[in-house]
């Protein structure tokens, strides 16, 4: 794939710069959480809101919220957090910091910051572009998942009872500030599940970036995932991950072509976290497994090379899987829970189809090939979590 989003100048700059319908907005990587504060600080001095709102949650705000409030005094600003929790990305949740909203005297020159992972990031995003008709917003991942993917794009929203993320809005942030600091103070196993994504993005690209991936992830094997000042993660890898998805949602924002390459391994991924009632299972967990998944499949079929599969299951065996499959996934449950997905159309599933690192495609599957594929995963997720981690006794 072609990477069409570099860094400003050279590759090793720490700016992307992304077009979307709301106009070009920069992707910056700090190297520490100071020099965040200090691009926040300049872009809220040229912006000049009327007003402040910071979105965070309890665990992250009180790691950070002080520091970047900070840099918002001077100027009338609110803090508002949200549950932790993906249980919480709920309509519900949204209504609630409306009613909260409405009690401030905010207008149309308000800021939104958004101050955490994926899940303050989504729902900041979709409360900006409600509130108001829209208001401007900047994002501050503080995951690894967050930094390199959801940030990037301008998807927001929430889930409903019938799946993940079916209800929201695209609306790309103004501004998008991360330092691979803030991964200091986060747990191992969200490291780990973060680089489910990373190693999506790196797949999609080439086989150069799967080689840099992988050394990373043995240096943090040994380090048990634990990120220190010492063993921080390499900014320039995370923009090289990150540029990945800016070159995607640079050509197609809306997802009416290639974004759609970025649902690799989330056709079976999502269906995971579905029938598991997202309990127990970490987003970038199940991404993993629905990569392997998906492309042990399409290898069956000859669609895909052997060395993906590899190299997918060198990562899905030693990163942190204890999950608790139960009796949950069976061929009918995993059936229906694809079914709902919204890459089903017209009862055919667009799947990922990974032909080497870098060579992707889209593929139509018909209802006897989803079956396929779902009585593949099935076996597999048991045959593995079996021998793996104890687990289910029943398969369907
Ligand atoms: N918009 C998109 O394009 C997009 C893409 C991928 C995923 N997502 C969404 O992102 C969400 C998952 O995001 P996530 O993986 O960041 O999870 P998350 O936001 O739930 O954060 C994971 C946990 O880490 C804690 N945390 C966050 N930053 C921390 C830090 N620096 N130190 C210590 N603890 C910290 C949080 O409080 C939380 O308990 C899902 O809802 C998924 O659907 C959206
Ligand atoms: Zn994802």
């Amino acid at each position: 794939m072609s990477t069409l989003i570099k860094g400003k100048g050279c590759f090793m700059s720490t700016k992307l710069d992304i077009p979307s319908a709301r106009g070009e907005y920069a992707v910056q990587f700090a190297d520490s959480h100071e020099q965040v504060q200090e691009t926040l600080s300049a872009f809220i001095k040229a912006k000049n809101p009327s007003s402040i709102v910071l979105f965070s949650n309890q665990q992250v705000f009180s790691l950070y919220g002080k520091a970047i409030q900070s840099v918002c005094q001077g100027c009338s600003n609110t803090v508002y957090l949200f549950p932790d929790g993906e249980e919480f990305k709920t309509v519900a949740t949204i209504v609630e910091a409306i009613s909260v909203l409405d009690k401030q005297s905010l207008d149309r020159k308000t800021l939104f910051v958004a101050l955490g992972g994926g899940l303050v990031g989504d729902m900041t995003g979709f409360l900006a572009s409600i509130f108001l008709r829209g208001v401007d917003w900047i994002q501050i991942p503080t995951t690894l998942l967050a930094m390199v993917d959801s940030s990037v794009g301008g998807k927001t929203g929430v889930n409903l009872g019938s799946g993940k993320n079916r209800l929201g809005s695209f609306y790309a942030p103004n501004l998008v500030c991360s330092s691979p600091e803030f991964l200091h103070t986060l747990d191992p196993k969200e490291v780990q599940a973060g680089m489910g994504e990373v190693i999506k993005h790196a797949i999609l690209d080439s086989q150069e970036l799967c080689i840099e991936v992988q050394k990373m992830v043995k240096v943090l094997i040994a380090n048990q995932w634990k990120l220190t000042p010492e063993h921080s993660l390499p900014v320039d890898i995370l923009i090289k991950i990150c540029a990945v998805k800016a070159s995607v949602v640079a050509e197609d924002e809306r997802e009416k072509g290639i974004r759609a390459w970025l649902n690799y391994g989330h056709s079976i991924g999502h269906a995971i976290e579905k029938c598991l009632q997202y309990q127990g299972v970490l987003h970038g967990q199940a991404v993993l497994l629905g990569m392997w998944i998906e492309s042990a499949w399409t290898m069956q079929q000859g669609w895909t090379a052997s060395r993906v599969v590899e190299y997918l299951e060198s990562f899905v065996k030693s990163i942190d899987m204890s999950i608790e499959i139960k009796d949950t996934i069976t061929r009918m449950t995993l059936f229906d829970a694809i079914s709902f997905d919204k890459k089903m159309q017209c009862d055919k599933l667009q799947l990922v189809v990974i032909r080497d690192f870098g060579s992707v495609s889209l593929r139509s599957l018909d209802t006897a090939e989803i079956q396929s594929l779902v009585a593949f995963a099935v076996h597999y997720l048991h045959q593995f979590f079996d021998t793996q981690y104890i687990i289910s006794s029943r398969h369907s």
